[in-house]
């Protein structure tokens, strides 16, 4: 049934698609995979870097669209903590770019204003990336329409592990005792506080994995998986992904329209 729906939903203008949305069902907080840049390029005989440099059109396109639709909160996977050990060539281009697109997109975050946050282990960052993020942090702090979250040397584990150390320094100096310890405080120390969690999770080009995000945080989200290599990841992808985010029942574990016994 929701292969047929999908094949109408393709012969649909971006108007129409727009027109089906329910507003009160839009996700809050979207978060994406952006995968498949570099066979974006292979398959135009182009170098890797030209997929990524792609890439930042359908970023761009994706924050926009979030505004338009009053989404709140996008949290989007730039670099992972594994991706470093990829050739030390495509790493230096992937910092480039980075530096590139906060030292020219900064002016446009502000005037839509959308506050830019990085999570990750940024310490790790050259320093030169490291001042463009500090500074882009520090000039849209005051912008509340939307939160753009870019995780960068970001892994999953390593953020619960920083969230451990938080919580054991918060016992260490007296501020809680080790056994108020729970889920709710555990949460006050993840990169992503104060967040609430995805509502659903996009991963482009076809990959069905999580590749260490946000591993605590996507408990209960919707995942949708699509063979779209990420630079051709535009509005209608997006429009079509929200699309089918409506259709899911979000039990949370719960039994939903049921008789009480
Ligand atoms: C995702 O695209 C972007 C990053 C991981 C930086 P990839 O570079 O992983 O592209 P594929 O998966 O090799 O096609
Ligand atoms: C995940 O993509 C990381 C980002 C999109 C930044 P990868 O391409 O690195 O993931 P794997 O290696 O296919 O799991
Ligand atoms: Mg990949």
């Amino acid at each position: 049934m929701a292969h047929h729906s999908a094949l109408t939903f393709d012969q649909l203008s971006e108007r129409e698609l727009t027109a089906k949305l329910e507003p009160e069902l839009l996700p809050k907080h979207v978060a994406v995979i952006m995968d498949g840049n570099g066979r974006w390029a292979e398959l135009r005989g182009l170098p890797r870097i030209a997929g990524h440099r792609e890439g930042i059109n359908s970023v761009r396109d994706m924050i926009s669209q979030c505004l338009e639709l009053g989404i709140q909160a996008l949290t989007i996977y730039a670099f992972s903590q594994e991706n470093w050990n990829r050739p030390t060539q495509e790493i230096s281009a992937l910092m480039g770019l980075l530096e590139h697109y906060l030292s020219t997109e900064r002016a446009s975050l502000i005037e839509q204003q959308v506050r830019f946050r990085a999570i990750g282990r940024l310490e790790l960052l050259p320093e030169s990336a490291q001042h463009w993020v500090r500074t882009t942090e520090q000039d849209t702090a005051h912008l509340d329409k939307m939160v753009l979250t870019v995780a960068l040397s970001y892994g999953g584990r390593a953020e619960i592990v920083d969230a451990v150390r938080g919580l054991l320094a918060d016992v260490q100096s007296g501020t809680i005792e080790a056994d108020q310890i729970d889920e709710a405080l555990l949460q006050q120390h993840l990169y992503t506080h104060p967040l609430p969690d995805p509502d659903l999770l996009i991963r482009t080009s076809g990959e069905t994995r999580i590749s260490n995000f946000l591993l605590w945080q996507l408990a209960y989200t919707e995942l949708c998986f699509t063979p779209t290599l990420w630079p051709d990841f535009r509005r209608r992808e997006f429009l079509m992904a929200l699309l089918e985010y409506q259709k899911r029942e979000r039990r949370f574990g719960r039994v939903l329209s049921a008789v009480p016994s």
